[in-house]
């Protein structure tokens, strides 16, 4: 148990905290003990990060704690998990955009040691440029650490329903459901775009440590699904259960239904 009272570990790989804020918090904390444990080693300390709303706090923590307690993100390599396709990087809907304005604008890490799916590329440059993501992945030793929301239809990454376990990174046709939820952001449905560069559920399956956040009562139903149901490519956020290194941290509304 943990001595604080807006959080308590309730499993081995559950941890259920009072509301959004402290389930963020105590992600952020998880991220820079890992960047400073890796500093102290002189290593770099391999991230995969998530985008959508859901790691907007985390990130809004990872940046007090960068300009307010000195936490340095010069030996961060990171690897974001998807972006729309097609897409320019400039665009205002693109992972890139988020990510800059979301983070990496506003901390110190070094542009050379991002990465996102550069979704501008030709069709037929595709599947090279999917390979080529995944060998800079392993090429680091794989990722330290794994950051996921989860879509209301169970997707991690854009890993829909029906993607392969041993999926490794490659371009995949957003599911209605994504699309419907992305229309938001995109103004109107048909500007949401109907496919995504996504790395694979193997890649992510692989991280060291994956630390998927759950925020809010929309999140209920599949989270409920992806902890307890059965383990199918139908809820791809269902292989989670298998593995050791998986944690999840909820909040109350999003665990209400576990
Ligand atoms: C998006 C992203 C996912 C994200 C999910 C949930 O489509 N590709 O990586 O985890 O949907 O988004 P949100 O956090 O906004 O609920």
């Amino acid at each position: 148990m943990s001595n604080n009272p807006n959080r308590t570990s309730c499993a081995r790989n559950l941890t259920l905290c009072a509301n959004a804020e402290q389930a963020s918090l105590y992600v952020a904390e998880q991220i820079a003990e890992l960047i400073q444990e890796q500093q102290k080693l002189g290593k770099p300390a391999v991230l995969g990060l998530a985008t959508g709303n859901t790691p907007k706090i985390v990130y809004q923590e990872l940046i007090r704690m960068h300009q307010h307690e000195g936490l340095s993100f010069h030996n961060v390599v990171s690897f974001n998990l998807d972006e729309y396709y097609p897409i320019y990087p400039e665009d205002d809907q693109s992972y890139t955009y988020f990510m800059r304005k979301y983070l990496f604008g506003h901390i110190d890490i070094q542009p050379h040691n991002i990465h996102i799916p550069h979704a501008d590329c030709p069709a037929d440059a595709i599947a090279q440029y999917c390979k080529d993501y995944e060998d800079k992945i392993k090429a680091f030793g794989g990722l330290d650490l794994q950051l996921l929301g989860i879509g209301r239809n169970g997707h991690i990454g854009f890993n829909e329903p029906g993607s392969s376990f041993e999926s490794t990174t490659r371009l995949v046709d957003l599911h209605p459901l994504t699309r419907k939820d992305a229309q938001n952001d995109f103004g109107t449905i048909d500007k949401v775009p109907h496919h995504a560069i996504s790395i694979g559920i193997q890649t992510i399956t692989q991280s060291k440590k994956i630390l998927l956040l759950a925020l809010g009562a929309n999140k209920s139903t599949i989270i409920s699904q992806a902890l307890k149901g059965k383990i199918s490519t139908e809820v791809p956020a269902s292989i989670l259960q298998t593995l050791p290194q998986v944690e999840y941290v909820l909040d109350r509304d999003a665990a209400a239904l576990i």
